[in-house]
């Protein structure tokens, strides 16, 4: 409904031409004002009119939740809107990389203008791009003018605050002098503006400290090729952002914080990289590009070891198999009792000679002892053979420890697992799993030295990532010799998106996932993948992890060796330790009892 145009106000045909000019597509607008506003607006709108203080915040935090996240503002104190913006930005779950504001005189005069441009120099102001501000000039004249201005935005870090005038408004004419875009700023190109990037060295998402002569920005990384691509199509200048010590850090509840994702919650970058998976804990308090790398996390685990070679002549039977043997000669050796006529006399030797196939001296006449021992003696060549055969295949075919493949076999084990950050547990730690749970409670945190003494020790299984084009992500602390102990796990804990943090809202959010996607598109960070890995990452661990799971069965069978035969000497060795000590206590027995006989004997 249109309503009489002679209530209408130079101000408000301004604003429906502006409204309908770069508005229409608007999914809904926020008209926030002290005073009522006239305008045919179409699509949806919701109007404020603003309360004071967390009333305000409350009242922009519902619209913008509603995602209405344009706004058009007509204050008396254009800072209290900022103020509550910049709040409910925080607070609010709703992200649009491209909202727009137009700010207009509430007053007519030359202290509203000054109000008024004063925005552009708050803080707030600089991580919207699409600012707009409607000042009214204090020219006499019939007709009022309006001038529009922006802030500069891009271009040289000490400029970016400053107004940028885009065009002026006749009421007369009701036409633009230049008929300027209003909302310029697209981030299409952004005339060398700095964007500081948070990240730290972590191989291969990021290299930093390189050697200039070789890398001129003395950073490489699939990662830092991302934002370093972003700033050649975007026309923008990196500046890298540190804080080595904490790696990836962590989000406090007073939304401050340390580390790569601190530097990004308190603004002190714009985007955050190196390895930051889409964490739930931090989707709440950032933006998220879209995924970049897939990366897949699993662990090295220490490499199965060859049996103890006393174990072997076990090993051709199962636990069971032994346990049915044994009670099979408990069986045989009653069951001879029984025959003899309830005599044990030499019944246990016979049936343990009879299962290991030795003939027997006198089976007696009785059938019955007969029988038994027949089939006895078959039991025994069955049980003998079976075992001949089995201990061939354990001597051939070298044996080892059970390998550890699975979460459950870490579990199972009870072995720690670690890295040097508990970043690497972020994504697991709210699973309710029990056996996620019990992954998680066995991580571990050390510092590199630590592990690095732990590669050796074979307690200790260590995660590493595995990235899309074939390649890891191993912590410097695994070498190569370590490494000869260690074995990749089979089977991946879970694997996670790689994104590009950024804070809620940031203007660069759609920008950035839109390169990830031409980059998808083009299949570049398989390519880069490939090229950081082949320049930077020690081939020979690469090598080893990669083919871990392949050498030891290079030599599969083989000869029989000493090796082999130990385990029976050892039980041979014992054997006739404990004969001799008998046959010597025997002797020192009897020789107390009836020394006379033995002297005579
Ligand atoms: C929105 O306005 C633009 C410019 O006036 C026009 O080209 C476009 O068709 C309009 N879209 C809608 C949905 O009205
Ligand atoms: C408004 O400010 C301009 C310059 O900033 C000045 O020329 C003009 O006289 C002022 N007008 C009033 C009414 O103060
Ligand atoms: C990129 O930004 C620089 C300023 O840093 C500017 O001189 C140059 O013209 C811009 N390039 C393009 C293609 O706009
Ligand atoms: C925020 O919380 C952290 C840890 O809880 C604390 O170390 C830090 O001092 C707090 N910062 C502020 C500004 O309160």
């Amino acid at each position: 409904m249109l309503p009489n145009p002679i209530s209408i106000l130079p101000i408000e045909i301004l604003l429906s031409t502006i409204f309908h000019q770069y508005f229409n597509s608007s999914y809904c607008l926020s008209l926030v004002s002290d005073s009522p506003l006239n305008i045919p607006i179409k699509n949806s709108f919701t109007y404020i009119s603003p309360g004071d203080g967390e009333l305000f915040v409350n009242q922009l935090l519902d619209v913008s939740e509603m995602g209405c996240s344009d706004y058009i503002v007509r204050m008396q104190d254009p800072k209290k809107f900022m103020a509550a913006f910049e709040k409910v930005n925080h607070l609010g779950n709703v992200r649009r990389s491209d909202r727009k504001i137009v700010f207009l005189p509430p007053e007519e005069d030359n202290k509203t203008r000054i109000d008024l441009l004063e925005v552009l120099a708050l803080k707030e102001s600089g991580f919207v791009a699409n600012i707009l501000l409607v000042l009214p000039t204090t020219e006499l004249s019939l007709c009022s003018y309006y001038d529009l201005v922006t802030h500069k935005y891009v271009g040289p870090d000490d400029q970016v605050d400053e107004p940028y005038y885009l065009d002026r408004w006749n009421s007369c004419s009701s036409k633009f002098e230049k008929n300027a875009n209003l909302f310029p700023h697209d981030m299409s190109n952004l005339q060398g503006k700095t964007v500081k990037v948070a990240c730290f060295t972590y191989k291969p998402y990021a290299l930093l400290d390189l050697d200039p002569s070789k890398e001129p920005l003395g950073r490489d990384g699939t990662e830092v090729r991302i934002v370093d691509e972003f700033c050649r199509w975007v026309n923008c200048t990196i500046r890298i952002v540190r804080d080595d010590e904490h790696e990836w850090g962590e989000v406090y509840e007073n939304h401050t914080g340390v580390g790569v994702l601190g530097n990004v919650v308190e603004d002190r970058a714009d985007l955050g990289i190196t390895a930051l998976y889409s964490w739930y804990e931090e989707f709440l308090v950032l933006d998220f590009s879209v995924s970049g790398i897939r990366t897949a996390i699993t662990c090295v685990a220490p490499s199965p070891r060859l049996l103890a070679s006393w174990e072997m002549p076990l090993l051709p039977f199962s636990w069971y198999m032994w346990l049915a043997l044994f009670v099979t000669f408990i069986y045989s050796s009653l069951a001879l009792t029984v025959a003899k006529g309830f005599s044990m006399d030499k019944v246990f030797l016979t049936t343990f000679g009879m299962m290991i196939t030795q003939s027997q001296a006198d089976v007696g006449a009785s059938w019955r002892v007969r029988s038994i021992t027949g089939w006895l003696l078959l039991t025994g060549l069955v049980l003998d053979n079976a075992y001949g055969g089995g201990l061939a295949s354990v001597f051939t075919v070298p044996k080892y420890e059970k390998p550890i493949n699975t979460v459950q076999d870490i579990v199972d084990r009870g072995i720690d697992w670690g890295a040097t950050h508990d970043a690497w547990v972020f994504s697991l730690t709210l699973s309710p799993e029990p056996l996620v749970k019990q992954l998680v409670s066995q991580f571990k945190v050390s510092s590199a030295d630590v592990m690095k003494k732990r590669s050796r020790q074979r307690n200790m299984a260590f995660s590493v990532e595995r990235l899309p084009a074939g390649y890891f992500a191993i912590g410097d602390y695994i070498t190569k010799d370590a490494m000869l102990d260690l074995t990749l796990m089979q089977e991946d804990f879970y694997y996670e998106q790689c994104v590009v943090m950024m804070r809620k809202s940031s203007p660069y959010t759609q920008k950035v996932s839109q390169l990830i996607g031409r980059l998808h598109e083009s299949g570049l960070m398989l390519a880069w993948e490939t090229q950081v890995a082949l320049k930077y990452l020690n081939y020979e661990v690469q090598l080893e992890v990669r083919l871990s799971r392949f050498h030891k069965d290079v030599d599969n069978i083989e000869p029989l060796n000493f090796r082999h035969v130990v385990g029976v000497f050892i039980l041979y060795a014992i054997g006739v330790m404990m004969s001799t000590v008998l046959f010597i206590l025997e002797i020192i027995a009897q020789k107390k009892q009836i020394p006379l006989t033995l002297l005579t004997n």
